[in-house]
């Protein structure tokens, strides 16, 4: 499949490992920002902390986007949640759905996850890495229980009439970022998600597992998780699940 986008450089390939690969290789070679490599597979798609993402042809929207936001490296986890806010808004927009978000920046139906982000440093761009599971009938067994797809919540849109919301929604909540500043998105992330505030949740920080309730975002939009002790731990990454 081929996709078009007016105004925006967009390299579409049928295969790729992973389209992280090729857009930090763009990136490199100076590509203008906002350029969006696509692929209808991914035979090694990357997911957060080592994790493959599972990439079925064509039934899913795998793309990675070059930005170019002039933003200290220390603002990587507030543009995290930014993307995350994009791929949510983009979603509810085209399905009517109406997704949360996990932090950092899962995008959920149900418990079950729909999106995934993954955000990399490349010289001075953001690679966005994003996977919408829009057209899956069903998931391999080992991730089914945390799956979902568009499809299996009862939206039956099609790859392409997501990535024009996504890219304009991407543009849109980094925009905000810039000239709002972290208050704003953190104050929008924490409004969308269920997750910020007064959530039980568990959290596997490398290996270590820390319990206790949520207690909303710091203003470098990191997590803060108050402990059964009376300690206020930051969240600095790690997979948080509820309890
Ligand atoms: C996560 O673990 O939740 C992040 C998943 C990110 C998946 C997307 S699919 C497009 C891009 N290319 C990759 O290899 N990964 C990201």
């Amino acid at each position: 499949m081929k996709f078009d986008l007016p105004g925006r450089r967009v390299e579409w390939f049928p295969s790729l490992d992973s389209t992280m690969r090729v857009a930090a290789r763009l990136a490199r070679e100076s590509c203008p920002s906002g350029t969006v490599v696509g692929a209808d597979e991914q035979t090694a798609g990357m997911g957060r902390a080592g994790h493959s993402w599972h990439s079925e042809p064509e039934a899913g929207l795998y793309v990675s986007i070059v930005l170019r936001l002039a933003l200290s490296p220390e603002s990587l986890p507030l543009v995290m949640l930014a993307l995350g806010l994009a791929t949510r808004d983009a979603i509810a927009d085209v399905t009517g759905l109406a997704p949360d978000l996990r932090w950092p920046n899962d995008v959920l139906l149900g418990e079950k996850k729909c999106a995934g982000i993954l955000a990399q440093m490349e010289g001075d761009a953001v690679i966005a890495g994003i996977g919408i599971n829009v057209g899956h009938a069903s998931f391999p067994p080992e991730i089914a229980p945390l799956a979902t797809s568009l499809r299996m919540a009862g939206a039956s849109v099609s790859r392409d009439e997501v990535l024009g919301p996504l890219v304009d929604s991407v543009d849109a909540s980094c925009s905000v970022l810039k000239e709002r500043g972290p208050e704003t998105i953190c104050k929008a992330f924490g409004l969308a998600s269920s997750y910020v505030h007064g959530r039980r949740v568990r959290v596997d920080q490398d290996g270590i597992i820390l319990e206790g309730v949520t207690r909303g975002l710091d203003p470098f939009g990191f997590l803060l998780l108050r402990q059964d002790n009376g300690t206020v731990t930051k969240i600095l990454a790690g997979g948080v699940r509820p309890v």
